[in-house]
């Protein structure tokens, strides 16, 4: 399968999503045909992964995408953990199915995985490292990435961090800490939680150019500075109380006593060196894309009081 990825458009399956508007803006809106699920977009297309044929989805564009996307997925982690197989149903079974169905379009399958591949027992793992999933959500990460790789090319997979909003969103965990902040509330956050945040819209670049240069096999994604949660939300502080003193108490824990369904892994943090010895694009900081988000939040109007 050859694909001709010149003036052709770029599928994104589950669109509608944190991550979706951020490859929406990478690709253009020329350049990009975009699939929701429940929340339908300007423009967006239907699409079950249960159920739409692709042919269905391919059939409604002008010219056939050279390559997919594919974003949609059941991705709160506990609810992979508390219905591992209703989930895997999309998460699995839906992708694989639509992979098919793409290859034999000729359309080329980019699958979202995630840094969760990874049981969290040391620091920054790279693109050749054994993956060990402790979470439902990443073992069915880890089914697909294990399908592609049995396939030939072409076909890629790119492993994805913890993913920040650089503006205001109610979705992102900086906007949510800074919720938190002007309220009297107790925001708990764990010092052994390490990890590599990336901006979504420089992970959205990073993918534009792998699918433009037409790169196979997988990438991590990772952002360029590894730091733990309590840490992050520092600097998420720090910028806070430029505009407005912090109303909320910050209580220190570990991750484990954080109350989940499922343990987290304690360092899912990634080395990416193999994007970074291909492009000259560097990724922002976590640090300064969480300063950015707090200063969006205060001059977009969303603070309160
Ligand atoms: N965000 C992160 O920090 C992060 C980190 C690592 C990896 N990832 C991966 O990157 C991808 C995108 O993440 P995200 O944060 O944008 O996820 P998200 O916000 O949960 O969005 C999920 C998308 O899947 C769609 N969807 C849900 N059920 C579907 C179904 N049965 N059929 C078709 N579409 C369905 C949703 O549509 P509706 O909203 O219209 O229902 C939505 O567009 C995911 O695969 C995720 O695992 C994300």
């Amino acid at each position: 399968m050859t694909a001709n990825l010149d003036n052709r458009p770029t599928l994104l399956l589950g669109a509608s999503g944190f991550f979706g508007p951020a490859l929406l803006e990478a690709f253009g809106e020329s350049g990009a045909v975009a699939t929701h699920f429940s929340r339908a977009g300007a423009g967006s297309l239907h699409f079950d992964a249960r159920s739409t044929p692709i042919t269905d989805i391919v059939s409604r564009i002008p010219s056939r995408p050279a390559a997919a996307i594919i974003l949609f997925g059941i991705t709160r982690i506990d609810d992979c953990a508390r219905n591992p197989s209703g989930t895997a149903e999309v998460n699995v079974r839906g992708v694989i199915r639509v992979i098919e169905e793409l290859r034999t379009l000729e359309v080329m399958p980019v699958f979202a995985s995630s840094d969760a591949v990874f049981d969290g027992s040391r620091a920054l793992w790279s693109e050749d490292d054994e993956t060990n999933p402790i979470l439902e959500y990443g073992r069915q990460k880890l089914a697909v990435e294990r399908y592609l790789s049995s396939l030939s090319p072409p076909w890629l997979v790119v492993r994805l961090p913890k993913l920040l909003a650089p503006g205001y969103n109610p979705r992102c965990m900086i906007t949510a800490w800074a919720e938190a902040l002007g309220r009297e509330d107790r925001i708990l956050c764990a010092t052994d939680q390490y990890f590599t945040p990336v901006a979504a819209p420089d992970a959205a670049q990073a993918i534009a150019m792998l699918v433009r240069d037409r790169a196979q096999g997988l990438f991590h994604l990772g952002g360029p500075e590894r730091l733990n949660r309590r840490a992050l939300l520092g600097e998420v502080i720090d910028e806070y109380r430029r505009f407005a003193e912090p109303r909320a108490d910050v209580v220190e824990c570990s991750l484990r006593d954080i109350p989940v369904f499922e343990p987290r892994p304690l360092d899912t943090s990634l080395r990416s060196d193999r994007f970074a010895s291909r492009f000259a694009y560097r990724f922002r900081a976590a640090s300064a894309v969480a300063r950015t988000a707090i200063q969006a939040f205060f001059t977009s109007g969303a603070a309160k009081g």
